[in-house]
């Protein structure tokens, strides 16, 4: 069993933000970013994890609820080291404690194991970092051996001070008795009136504790998130490593600065993606599939060899193989699909089924419908699908033809082979195999004037 507890803080208010929302639930990739956070620590494998919430504490339960996961109140939040000290009596009092920021979420699994395991060996271990822009960050002030001496929060610094480029990450280790006397002993006398965690590393060395600074190589890992400037560009971190993973693994990503995938993608062999596109939830991608510019997907499996056009907009679907959509095509809930199917420009389909080689090519809406082999269903037809209370479904035989301009008033069943004139508005059944219109007669009159204008004056 692993000696191993992890905190995480996120009792913030985040203010920096300015948002109602508190800031460990904003979303970084679809997901709160505090949630990166706890997944990280997980694949630690730690025997226990408790999250230090506060500020808007009952919707940041819900959202971050995950098995093993214990939640602590801090309030008011009054510094880091205060948000420890109140974690720790959740936690086995032997062992290593690693603490981690709930809102610096990129931190790599493996740079906290190394911390870990100078924990595990006795020192304060503090995952540190140069970067180009420290403002705002605690600096790490070492002596002339290089040792690590004390961590100075920005508020507080020598303008001297200021000047060093190797910052706190904001992550640390170490053993937990050890922790809890230096927590125990903080004071807030600084400019926040905070308990401030980073006081701990100059305690631990006047304790004659080995303090080890462990700079880690790239600074983009070390993001901490504090407002909507810092979240867009952790975002962008996020999203250009992703995108650069999947050019890896062999799918054609037109550009890694226009992705962003806010969930999981699987890819077959030579799937396209064109710039613009945002994936969500769940996307399964078979074999040669063609994703156009700017299309949204959510939740959506598409068969081998499909292409979806550009503007594009799929949620909780499925797709076939060999079929078209789009572009400017709309797949809600409940759509599926079965191989060759095309749908054009400005057709919505929902819950709907469609059977092999069915075709929907402009301006049409299919919902609550069943829809047989070899439809051809043409412009501007429609399921009339609610009668304003109660939705009702729409059954299509196999290679019907319903014309343009259609209604089809469900519940309504078309028989296989029927041929639906143009313009038709059909409250009852069509039997198979004819040709049905629903439609008044032209008519005529021969002798009829044309208005005119009045002349002025
Ligand atoms: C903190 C560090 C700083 C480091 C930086 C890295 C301290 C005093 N400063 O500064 O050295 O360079 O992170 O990003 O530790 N929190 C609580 N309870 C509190 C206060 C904060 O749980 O009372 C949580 C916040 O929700 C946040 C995290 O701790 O997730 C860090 O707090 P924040 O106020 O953002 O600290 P920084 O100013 O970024
Ligand atoms: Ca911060």
């Amino acid at each position: 069993m692993s000696s191993l507890s992890v905190v995480i803080l996120a009792a913030g208010q985040g203010k920096r933000m300015r948002s109602a929302l508190p800031k460990v639930l904003h979303l970084l990739a679809g997901k709160p970013i505090a949630a990166h956070v706890i997944d990280v620590a997980r694949g630690l494998a730690p025997r226990a994890i408790a999250l230090v919430y506060g500020h808007g504490g009952d919707e940041v339960r819900k959202r971050l609820a995950a098995d093993g996961l214990a939640f602590v109140l801090q309030d008011p939040p009054r510094g880091t080291g205060d948000a420890v000290r109140k974690a720790l009596p959740a936690l086995p009092a032997r062992g290593t404690t690693l603490i981690l920021l709930g809102d610096v979420p990129l931190v790599p699994a493996d740079a906290l194991a190394k911390l870990v395991r100078r924990a595990d060996a006795g020192a304060l271990a503090v995952l540190t970092a140069r970067v180009r822009r420290p403002h705002g960050l605690g600096r790490v002030v070492r002596d002339a051996k290089g040792r690590v001496q004390a961590i100075v929060e920005e508020r507080d610094a020598t303008a001297a001070q200021k000047r060093i480029d190797e910052i706190n990450t904001g992550v640390m280790a170490a053993p937990t008795a050890k922790l809890a006397s230096w927590v125990a002993r903080l004071k807030d006398d600084n400019t926040q009136r905070e308990f401030y965690l980073t006081d701990a590393i100059a305690m631990a060395v006047a304790d004659g504790v080995p303090v080890e600074g462990v700079m880690h190589g790239d600074e983009d890992d070390v993001l901490g998130i504090n407002d909507r400037l810092q979240l867009a560009r952790a975002e962008r971190v996020l999203q250009r490593r992703r995108a650069e993973a999947l050019l890896e693994a062999g799918t054609w990503i037109a550009d890694p600065d226009r992705f962003d995938l806010r969930g999981t993608l699987r890819c077959g062999r030579d799937v396209r993606i064109d710039a613009g596109c945002i994936l969500e939830g769940d996307v399964k991608l078979g074999d040669g599939v063609t994703i156009g510019a700017h299309c949204v997907l959510a939740d959506v499996t598409i068969g081998a060899g499909t292409t979806v056009a550009p503007f594009s907009h799929l949620e909780s679907a499925s797709v076939g193989r060999d079929c078209r959509i789009g572009p400017y095509a709309r797949l809600r809930p409940g759509a599926e699909l079965a191989d060759e199917v095309h749908i054009g420009n400005f057709v919505e389909v929902k819950a709907t089924r469609m059977g092999r080689g069915a075709k929907a090519n402009h301006l049409a809406y299919l919902g609550d419908a069943e829809v047989g082999a070899n439809v051809n269903y043409g412009a501007g037809s429609i399921t009339a699908n609610y009668d304003g209370a109660n939705k009702h479904r729409t059954v299509i035989g196999d290679n019907v033809h319903i014309g343009s301009n259609c209604v089809l008033v469900a519940p309504l069943t078309v028989g296989a082979g029927a041929t639906v004139g143009a313009g038709s508005a059909l409250s009852e059944d069509v039997p198979p195999g004819g040709l049905t219109l629903a439609r008044p007669k032209a008519l005529t009159i021969g002798d009829w004037k044309r208005p005119v204008k009045k002349a002025k004056g």
